[in-house]
């Protein structure tokens, strides 16, 4: 299968408030940065505050006294948190959130921050919000044709979220045509227990001079895309040279 990957994007905007909002979307079992700069550098750790929440309010990191406070912080995010205490000289409080599951996915995370002369009482203010997005990359899509009813059927499994199918029809001469949405019906389906999608999508091959079907499996978290290819005016029980060309790999690879 052929694969595009932009792993990680980090897209960072500024909202009216001053409060600095990043998206940040990963892939399952990854790390994410959580980025969050004060605008002023501390003259010493002890005058500087702050801590890490998400959207349930529970606490994954909080760091005073110009120590790392462990017994504030959740036993969900303990041993999932890497700080920078090098980097919060400079007013950097970013922290690592590691080993990413789906149950992190859609939190929102938040930085209090606050920075005094004196070490004093100072109100510790957000200034930073991260919205995480975690994916699970969806391995394979797989194509089977019904010749007598003229049917496509585009499958693919243990992803999240939702994959965007797209389907395309090309001519020898490389043009090619996209299938209406509208002309596609799509089946998605929840694993209760991981809530992990799988998805068919399934089409009725129209009449034309069409030399090949492809179906587009795209994940919209990690902007990763599958294709498969079938070429039709071979028959129906030839598999596209790509996905030949694949299988003939591997295998040489098993021999070698
Ligand atoms: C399918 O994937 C291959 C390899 O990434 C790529 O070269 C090709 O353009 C893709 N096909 C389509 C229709 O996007
Ligand atoms: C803050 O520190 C982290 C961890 O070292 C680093 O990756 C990040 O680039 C720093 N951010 C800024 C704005 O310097
Ligand atoms: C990551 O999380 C999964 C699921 O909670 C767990 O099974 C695994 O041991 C963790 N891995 C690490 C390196 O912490
Ligand atoms: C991909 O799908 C094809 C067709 O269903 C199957 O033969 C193949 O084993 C699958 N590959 C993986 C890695 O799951
Ligand atoms: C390619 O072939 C199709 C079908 O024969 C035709 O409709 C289309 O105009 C052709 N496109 C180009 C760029 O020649
Ligand atoms: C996909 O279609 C097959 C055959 O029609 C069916 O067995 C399977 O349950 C479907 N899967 C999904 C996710 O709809
Ligand atoms: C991040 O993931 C969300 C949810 O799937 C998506 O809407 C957004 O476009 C993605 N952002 C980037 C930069 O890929």
């Amino acid at each position: 299968m052929f694969v595009l990957v932009a792993c990680c994007l980090l897209l960072a905007l500024s909202v009216s408030d001053g409060t600095l909002v990043h998206d940040i979307n990963a892939t399952v079992g990854d790390s994410a940065l959580l980025q969050c700069s004060a605008n002023m550098y501390p003259t010493e750790l002890r005058n500087l505050r702050f801590y890490w929440q998400d959207d349930r309010n529970v606490v994954l990191y909080s760091f005073k006294e110009g120590r790392a406070m462990a017994e504030h912080a959740n036993e969900l995010y303990l041993h999932r948190i890497t700080a920078f205490p090098q980097d919060m000289k400079t007013g950097n409080v970013s922290v690592k959130l590691k080993n990413l599951t789906l149950e992190d996915n859609g939190r929102i995370f938040q930085a209090f921050v606050a920075v005094s002369e004196s070490g004093g009482m100072r109100r510790q203010r957000l200034i930073c919000e991260s919205n995480l997005h975690v994916a699970v990359p969806y391995k394979n899509v797989s194509l089977a044709l019904n010749f007598e009813t003229m049917t496509a059927v585009c499958t693919t499994k243990r992803g999240f979220p939702e994959p965007l199918v797209q389907w395309m029809l090309h001519f020898s001469n490389n043009s090619y045509n996209i299938i209406d949405s509208k002309d596609t019906h799509n089946t998605a389906m929840q694993d209760p227990h991981d809530s992990l999608y799988s998805f068919n999508s399934t089409i009725h091959i129209p009449e034309g001079p069409y030399h090949s079907v492809t179906c587009l499996s795209h994940n919209p978290t990690i902007r990763m895309t599958l294709n498969t290819t079938w070429i039709l005016n071979k028959g129906a029980a030839m598999w596209s040279l790509h996905v030949w060309a694949e299988g003939l790999i591997v295998a040489v690879l098993l021999l070698a």
